[in-house]
């Protein structure tokens, strides 16, 4: 009973931020694009310099919507899972977090052996959002990530020497929840301590342990 409340949270969680991103990102560049595409019409005859201005850039505003919706699209399933692996995965996931980032990003991971599929992509998402909040929170310079398999479980440790935080008021917040769900489905079990000396995520989880 309490695995399947545990599945249908999930959805939900999952649901709910597609759907935000949707509308935050997606929806409102739409907005934008369709205003800028009126005032291309209006400049149409009055100054027909300043419209072509409008649409040229306009067309480049469509690209960036494209591309945002791919990023949807792969968040929803990463493809690079089916088409290329972990390994290609994680050395995307690493270059996306390297290159864009203001922060050293230090990644010491092992392939998941004997692995079901559906664990691997959980770790994924999970090291996914656990780095997604070290940058989007942390302010830190550093960040480790490691996974290795020992004995019959996989550990994994994501840390940072960032600000920390407190974990009081967190209905709102999703991603830490997310990541309980996810663990707790993988019967596995995590540990998170933070300080003023940065954040520390620890998971184990049995290998293959999909329930
Ligand atoms: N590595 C971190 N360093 C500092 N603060 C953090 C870190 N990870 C999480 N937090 C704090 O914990 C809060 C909850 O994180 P959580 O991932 O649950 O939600 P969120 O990132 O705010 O939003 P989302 O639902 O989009 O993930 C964050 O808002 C942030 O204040
Ligand atoms: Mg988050």
């Amino acid at each position: 009973m309490e695995e399947k409340k545990g599945i249908l949270y999930l959805q939900e969680t999952e649901r709910r931020r597609i759907s935000e991103e949707l509308h935050d990102t997606t929806v409102q560049e739409l907005v934008y694009l369709s205003q800028q595409l009126e005032l291309a019409f209006l400049y149409m005859d009055k100054d027909p310099v300043q419209a072509r201005l409008e649409v040229l850039s306009s067309r480049k505003y469509v690209k960036h919507i494209i591309d945002g919706i791919r990023d949807i699209i792969y968040d929803l399933h990463p493809i690079s899972f089916d088409d290329i692996g972990w390994e290609a995965s994680m050395a995307r996931l690493y270059d996306s977090l390297a290159y864009n980032n203001d922060i050293n990003v230090s990644f010491d991971i092992e392939n998941p052996d004997n692995d079901d599929g559906v664990t691997a992509v959980s770790l994924y998402r999970i090291i996914c959002e656990a780095c997604r909040n070290v940058l989007n929170h942390s302010q830190a310079e550093n960040m480790w990530v490691s996974m290795k398999t020992e004995g019959d479980s996989i550990r994994l440790r994501i840390k940072d020497d960032g600000i920390g935080f407190r974990q009081t008021d967190m209905e709102k917040h999703f991603g830490l929840q997310f990541i309980r769900e996810k663990v707790l489905l993988l019967s596995g079990r995590m540990d998170i301590e933070t300080g003023c000396g940065g954040t520390e995520l620890l998971i184990e989880v049995p290998e293959g342990g999909m329930r």
